[in-house]
């Protein structure tokens, strides 16, 4: 009867339709004990039973949720098992606040979409928003309504597995991207049935792990963090990103989630948002190996009066929290505020109105694995591989050649393709690159497949078996790179070169004479610098998720021009590591003509083998007549300017225009160039475009030297062209 009353009273007095979002919910904070508000600070994770691959919650979670003392789930999916779940409550709980259930939907739910970085290649944010709309929409017909995305990290270390799941290297990039995600997540508003609650993640810094370890430290300066690994987050933020998640990694001595700076200073009282903040998986728990607490209690202490709202799987919240502020150590506050958070962020998600909301079997059912799904993932796949190297223009194929070896275990992989987090990608719905060859070119041209050896291994046996196949036909195409599990989270390579054989395969391939096509599929830059030098044309993949096979094949007929251009330097050796193009120019930089005493390397070259920005089409463009309308520029005006470009070869194609821009003095150092814009546009064949930009000013503002975001009047190189290298240039000068 009690609890009768009280829905009755929630129901009355908290929906009334003329409260504010903060009335409501404080009306229903207003109603929970103690021991409530820190249930909805507490996420479980499903066990897991390998064997059935069935996924309930562990033992004792129901009850804890009948007692009000779970406000979340992650890994729990399907719409059987989450219905059952939120039932359990919404009609069994005392005030039936409804769960919310996350799940890592990073490039795909069911219908795997490319890897993140391979999305960034493609620089059209469009496809990237479109991407992420898809997996919501498949997401949450599956009882998801919260997906751990966009990894928003910046990346400059190649070595770093989880490279693979950010946008690269470049700050603005990685903003564009980042804003594009958490709107294709949550959609035009996140009531509607068919959209999911973002996380940005991890915050923040994590990219900046010593050595590309996964996990380890990070150091860096409040500039670095602020100017390089911040933006993507702000942006994320801006975007009305619902949550975000804080980093497993410390910096400069505080973890990420007891990071005063980080979560209370930048993220409440600078940037003001209201998002609710998620720790990664048991990093409260974590504090006792890094060494900040004695014990649990007093980790979970540290991490609530740092302004972490939800704990992941550490336990702390669960065991302490309520005894913590019991015995006068923890201000109910900093509780109260936590609840508010995650409340508002429920009441948003429409989960008051309906908490079955993405509990429709039906709509489960029409959704899932849809071929509107496989449509879209095909869409982006062929936009986001770039091409490295195209000699006497190979590609695209010729239509009539008789026979293609294809050569590679990673050729008829329909595993790797899906990369990895590949959430419940099904490797039966890929399609390998020999597939999707195959189904190209049916009986036209004959395909003749050897594995030739693992990526893995160093079994030579059957490079014979591959040397003859090629033999046997008019053109080789050689699929090399990464097996899906060498790259992604605790995957980091100390060496950046192709694994096992496959260099001595592709060589003993090359020695045949035949024209041969490097294709790699990998999840971070290699250093692949003997292919780069001898195989004359040479494709970047990645992992482009379920149409990976199909989207080569078009690509190497040619029935889709590549556009796609690297959002990460590739470097030429592990000793160069961090190189990226937004470097500072130092005291010394390098002359080639008196290198004694300037900043290089004795034994190597200090360039990378292909640079940020870079790829190329089938086609080629000339740029030209870069013209400023005026070259002083007001603080708080526009700075416009346009260029020329002309597609000067044979197929119509996709350009990817980039801006880029030096602080030539400042009151601190600047970056020898940053992306400031950037724009893809399409050209026929012998068509010229005047492509105009008009950059806000407000985007060459930087730290200064007491740390003010500020702008400083003075002279700024403008640099555009087609990657971060081949530029063109002129001045302008920034006034008060
Ligand atoms: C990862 C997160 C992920 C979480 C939940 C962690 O190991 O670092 O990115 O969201 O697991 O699966």
């Amino acid at each position: 009867m009690k609890k009768y009353l009280l829905l009755f009273f929630v129901s009355t007095y908290v929906f009334a339709q003329n409260k504010t979002l903060e009335q409501k919910v404080d009306s229903v904070l207003a109603l929970m004990t103690l021991e409530e508000k820190v249930g909805q600070l507490v996420q479980y994770s499903a066990g897991w039973d390998t064997g059935t691959k069935t996924r309930e919650p562990k033992e004792g979670h129901e009850e804890l949720i009948r007692q009000g003392k779970i406000g979340s789930f992650l890994n729990i999916i399907g719409v059987e098992q989450t219905r059952r779940l939120q039932k359990i409550a919404v009609e069994k709980s005392r005030l039936g606040i409804p769960l919310i259930f996350g799940l890592d939907v990073i490039h795909g739910y069911k219908t795997t979409f490319p890897i993140p970085l391979a999305e960034a290649c493609s620089w059209n944010p469009d496809l990237v928003e479109l991407s992420a709309r898809v997996q919501a929409i498949e997401a949450s017909a599956a009882g998801v309504n919260w997906t751990f995305s966009p990894m928003v990290d910046i990346a400059r270390d190649p070595r770093w597995g989880r490279i693979m799941e950010g946008s690269g290297e470049d700050p603005y990039l990685g903003s564009v991207m980042a804003a594009a995600r958490v709107k294709g997540y949550q959609g035009k508003n996140l009531k509607d049935d068919n959209t999911i609650l973002a996380c940005a993640k991890h915050f923040a810094g994590y990219g900046a792990v010593e050595g590309g370890k996964d996990y380890n430290t990070v150091d860096i300066s409040e500039r670095t963090l602020r100017e390089i690994y911040l933006p993507p987050f702000k942006a994320a933020v801006d975007a009305g990103v619902g949550s975000l998640m804080s980093a497993f990694t410390e910096i400069g001595g505080v973890p990420s989630s007891a990071n005063k700076l980080l979560l209370t200073q930048i993220l409440r009282n600078e940037w003001h948002s209201d998002a609710f903040v998620l720790t990664d998986w048991n990093t409260i728990g974590e504090f006792l190996v890094h060494g900040i607490a004695h014990d649990l209690k007093e980790a979970t202490k540290i991490a609530i009066e740092a302004s972490i709202d939800m704990d992941m799987e550490s336990n702390g919240y669960h065991l302490y929290l309520a005894e913590l502020v019991k015995e006068g150590k923890v201000d109910i506050k900093y509780i109260d505020d936590a609840v508010r958070r995650i409340l508002k962020a429920k009441f948003k998600l429409g989960l008051f109105d309906d908490p079955y909301k993405y509990c429709n079997p039906e709509r489960e059912v029409k959704v899932t694995l849809g071929e509107d799904l496989r449509r879209a993932a095909k869409q982006v796949a062929l936009e986001s591989v770039v091409l490295l190297k195209n000699e006497n223009n190979l590609l695209p194929l010729n239509e009539n050649i008789k026979s293609i070896a294809v050569i590679g275990e990673l050729a008829a992989s329909k595993e790797d393709p899906l990369g990895p987090w590949a959430q419940q990608g099904i490797p039966e719905t890929v399609v390998s690159i020999l597939e999707g060859l195959k189904n190209k070119v049916g009986n036209r041209i004959k395909i003749n497949y050897a594995e030739g050896c693992k990526v893995d291994s160093e079994d030579k046996s059957r490079f014979e078996e591959a040397i003859d196949a090629v033999n046997r036909s008019d053109v080789a195409i050689v699929v090399i790179g990464e097996t899906r599990d060498m790259s992604g989270e605790a995957h980091s390579r100390a060496t950046l070169d192709l694994p096992g054989v496959q260099e001595e395969l592709i060589k003993e391939i090359h020695k045949t004479g035949k024209p041969v096509i490097a294709i790699l599929m990998n999840g971070r830059p290699l250093t692949i610098n003997w292919v780069s030098e001898n195989i004359p044309a040479i494709i970047e993949s990645w992992y482009l998720g379920c149409e990976h096979g199909s989207a080569i094949a078009d690509l190497l007929f040619g029935d889709f021009v590549p556009s796609g251009k690297l959002t990460v330097t590739f470097p030429k050796g592990v000793g160069q590591i961090p190189l990226y193009y937004n470097h500072k120019n130092t005291g010394r930089p390098y002359n080639p003509e008196n290198p004694r005493f300037t900043s290089y390397y004795i034994d190597f070259s200090l360039e990378p083998l292909y640079p940020f920005g870079y790829g190329l089409s089938y086609t080629t463009f000339e740029y030209s007549n870069l013209k400023l309308k005026t070259e002083k520029i007001k603080a708080g005006d526009f700075v416009k300017f346009s260029v020329d470009v002309t597609n000067t070869g044979k197929y119509e194609a996709k350009e990817i225009v980039q801006v880029y821009i030096r602080d030539l003095v400042a009151s601190v150092t600047r970056p020898v160039k940053e992306l400031k814009d950037f724009k893809k546009i399409n050209l026929k064949p012998g068509e010229t475009k005047t492509v105009e930009f008009e950059l806000p000013t407000e985007r060459l503002k930087f730290f200064d030297i007491n740390m003010n975001y500020s702008l400083e009047p003075g002279r700024f190189k403008l640099m555009v062209g087609p990657n971060s290298k081949d530029l063109l240039e002129t001045e302008f000068e920034l006034i008060n």
